[in-house]
């Protein structure tokens, strides 16, 4: 029986554990915000969720690892992580998303581990970017990654009761998207340009509340497989097509038995409901606030997110400062 069928026999929720590796990641960057040192705050991060990561009840493998865009430090693929007991998982880490955002003291950093059931996750390592679109619940059967932009816009204002004027779709700033922007403006809507993270970026999409209705655009594989998880807690839309950035990454991404030209739907991505997104804010954001200090605290503000529920978590924190400072 689904053990979540009987609220007396609760399962375990392991997003409770993994919470302290995304506060640990947070809280070890915190002295680094705003200091232009991209690869101090990847890799403070870095080092602080592994070594939590090593106190969790899983016997976890990084199939989502960081790093090979920039050779920046990672938690890499294949790497085996938890303290060997329980279930055996796959595990996504993005230990700073928005490592820029971070070293440059903007909003909207995060630190953030999926994790889901072994062998759910799309190993889409080998090709970097993926066009992407996420929606919430009304987004599902209605939107299409192929259809033109405008048409999906129009199509999901429809399907929430909302005029087109009314509708916000989030879109990493680059200038590869010069033209998607504009088609998004010309079509009526407005846009919520996101210096990086498209990870937090696809959650307020996907979110009930939020003012964020879709969000679009080319952004990191391993970043859309992250938003996949997450996004199973509201029963959203996340969809993938490929977009490796030359013939020889198109060649390593069918080695890899990678469709190109192809939908990937959330439920390839991640082919497991049972799935545990969590955030920690690093910088502030309308996710999640950043780590701050309050005289002798540290205080870190958190989602948990679990797709077999939809449980939607709120964590805060308070961490003695002279313990971690
Ligand atoms: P990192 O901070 O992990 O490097 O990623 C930031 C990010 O903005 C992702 O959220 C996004 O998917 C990706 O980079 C976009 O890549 P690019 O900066 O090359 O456009």
């Amino acid at each position: 029986m689904n053990p979540l069928q009987n609220p007396l026999h609760p399962d375990r929720n392991l997003g409770m554990e993994l919470v302290r590796a995304t506060e640990a990641a947070a809280i070890r960057s915190y002295q680094l915000i705003g200091k232009g040192d991209k690869m101090a705050v990847d890799g403070t991060a870095v080092d602080a969720m592994r070594a939590f990561l090593g106190t969790v009840s899983f016997r976890g493998t990084v199939v989502i690892g960081e790093g090979e865009k920039d050779a920046a430090p990672m938690l890499f693929n294949g790497e085996v992580v938890g303290n060997g007991t329980g279930p055996e998982c796959d595990v996504a880490v993005d230990p700073i998303d928005g490592t820029s955002l971070a070293a440059a003291g903007r909003q909207n950093a995060v630190s953030v581990i999926a994790v889901s059931d072994r062998g759910s996750m799309l190993d889409a390592s080998s090709v970097f970017y993926m066009d992407k679109l996420v929606t919430g619940a009304e987004g599902v059967g209605v939107v299409d990654i192929r259809l033109p932009i405008a048409e999906n816009i129009r199509l999901l204002a429809k399907a929430k009761g909302k005029s087109v004027n009314e509708m916000i779709i989030a879109v990493l700033d680059r200038p590869r998207h010069a033209a998607l922007i504009q088609e998004i403006r010309e079509a009526g809507a407005g846009t919520r340009l996101l210096l990086d993270g498209d990870v937090a970026g696809g959650i307020h999409a996907a979110r009930y509340e939020s003012r964020i209705d879709m969000c679009v655009g080319t952004g990191g594989s391993p970043e859309g497989i992250v938003t996949a998880c997450a996004v199973k807690a509201f029963g959203g839309v996340v969809q993938g097509i490929m977009r490796p950035k030359d013939e020889a990454e198109r060649d390593r991404g069918l080695d890899a038995g990678l469709l190109m030209d192809h939908v990937y739907e959330i439920n390839d991505l991640v082919t497991s409901d049972n799935t545990i997104f969590v955030a920690t804010g690093v910088t502030d954001g309308g996710l999640v606030e950043g780590v701050r200090r309050k005289g002798p605290i540290i205080r870190t503000d958190s989602i948990i997110l679990r797709g077999l529920s939809g449980t939607i978590r709120r964590v805060s924190a308070d961490y003695r400062a002279d313990r971690w400072l």
